[in-house]
């Protein structure tokens, strides 16, 4: 579907986001094991958060949704029953990733599909460490289907991520949930966000540029009344157009503010972006609160590998905030970009490209130099919502307007996008 955006001339207003994706996700699990009744507030509202509750309703999971109120009867250790037919995860990474984690370790086969996007992407990450706690994954040259085989003892195991992916994270210790053993993994420098952590009380030890974490059937989630805060990274595509609009302000409230999600924001406020902060409060461990932006010169500044794992959701949108910024705006060290929903870094170098910046692509980033061209574009979502939603917001700065081609894919993470975009828009 091609989506028409005009040129939007300021932006003014609040929004109140749905919940965070990733938080969504984990609040799911955590219930869908837990032995007895939990309830969510203010769940993701997304494609990919569906998936995970249709996998868990087929492993007998009873989830159901009252007004603004999603109640869940948890299963209790290993209480889940052998589904009938495939799990199917559609376009969501961390639905395949972490369910692998809780289905590899129980005593029943599982098949785990998805769609073409996610049928082309890494599983081979967590077939290796889930293996070696005695799962038994086949899988297609490490790609789905995994079919996964019943599991007869489960091994802690000291695991180093060789790749920072907090869904490699989660599965591993959502299946060391499941041993009274100990399981650790250590993260290196490159530390990924840290909700399972937080929401299941982990301990985390920092030993010079280390971070240890670990898990045992201790820790194993018990029912819980869930509020999960608004999705940052899905406010950051607003927080960027507020930012680059003239005589513009928005303020965003109850948004997630966890440390491992907000170093875009750090960033775009070295590169001169005027963002205030507000934390208002904590729940299940996760801080949250308002922020509100107004337009801002921005400048480009040099971006540190080591923060990448750490803003990995927000490249595009940075990308377009550092397209239209002073000097040239250089990411290197993201090569896990080219294994997202699409080959991010193609995806973002493609279309802007074609807006008239000089770009060069290198393996692992891009830098992107020169100026907006005056004329309307038509940009490509390469069937990634995140490049979808970040495209959008150019084609809206565009002065004769612009299009997406392929702008259904916002429903992934985001299907009010366009309503919410509408609703803080003044157009020229
Ligand atoms: C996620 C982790 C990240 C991120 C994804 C959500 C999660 O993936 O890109 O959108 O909820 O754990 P990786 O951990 O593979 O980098």
């Amino acid at each position: 579907m091609k989506q028409n955006f005009s040129n939007i001339s300021k932006v003014r207003g609040e929004l109140s986001l749905p919940g965070d994706k990733s938080i969504s996700h984990r609040a799911l699990i955590f219930s869908a094991l837990a032995d007895g009744k939990s309830t969510i507030k203010n769940l993701a509202d997304s494609q990919d958060v569906n998936t995970t509750i249709e996998c868990f309703a087929k492993v007998g999971v009873n989830i159901n949704n009252v007004g603004e109120v999603y109640r869940i009867e948890g299963a209790g250790f290993k209480g889940f029953n052998e589904s009938d037919s495939p799990l199917y995860c559609g376009n969501s990474g961390t639905t395949s990733r972490l369910i692998s984690g809780v289905l590899a370790v129980q005593d029943f086969p599982t098949v785990i599909t998805g769609d073409e996007s996610l049928s082309n992407r890494p599983m081979g990450r967590i077939i290796e460490p889930l293996e070696k706690m005695g799962c038994k994954i086949i899988s297609k040259d490490g790609k789905l289907p995994l079919h996964i085989l019943p599991c007869d003892r489960i091994k802690a195991i000291d695991y180093i991520l060789p790749v920072s992916s907090a869904q490699v994270k989660g599965a591993v210790l959502l299946a060391g949930l499941h041993s009274e053993d100990f399981t650790t993994v250590e993260e290196n420098n490159l530390f990924t966000r840290d909700h399972t952590e937080r929401m299941l009380n982990l301990p985390v030890e920092i030993i010079g540029g280390k971070k240890i974490t670990k898990i045992s059937s201790a820790f194993y989630p018990k029912p819980a009344d869930y509020f999960i805060p608004g999705d940052i990274s899905t406010a950051a595509f607003f927080i960027v157009l507020t930012l680059i609009s003239k005589n513009s302000n928005l303020i965003l409230r109850n948004i997630s503010l966890n440390e491992t999600r907000t170093n875009f924001l750090n960033i775009l406020i070295s590169m001169g972006a005027e963002i205030i902060i507000t934390p208002k409060g904590n729940s299940n461990n996760e801080p949250f609160g308002d922020v509100i932006v107004k337009s801002s010169e921005l400048k480009n500044i040099e971006i540190d590998p080591n923060i990448i794992p750490g803003i990995i959701d927000e490249i595009p949108i940075l990308s377009i905030a550092g397209a239209l910024a002073e000097d040239d705006f250089i990411v290197r060290g993201a090569k896990e970009l080219r294994v997202k929903e699409s080959d991010r870094i193609n995806s973002i170098c493609l279309n802007l490209n074609k807006a008239g910046f000089d770009i060069t692509e290198f393996d692992d980033g891009f830098s992107i130099g020169g100026k907006l061209e005056n004329s309307y574009q038509s940009f490509e979502s390469y069937g990634d919502h995140r490049i979808a939603m970040g495209f959008s917001v150019l084609a809206s700065l565009t002065e004769k307007g612009s299009e997406v081609n392929g702008f259904e894919c916002v429903s992934v993470s985001n299907p009010n996008f366009l309503n919410q975009l509408n609703s803080i828009a003044e157009f020229s």
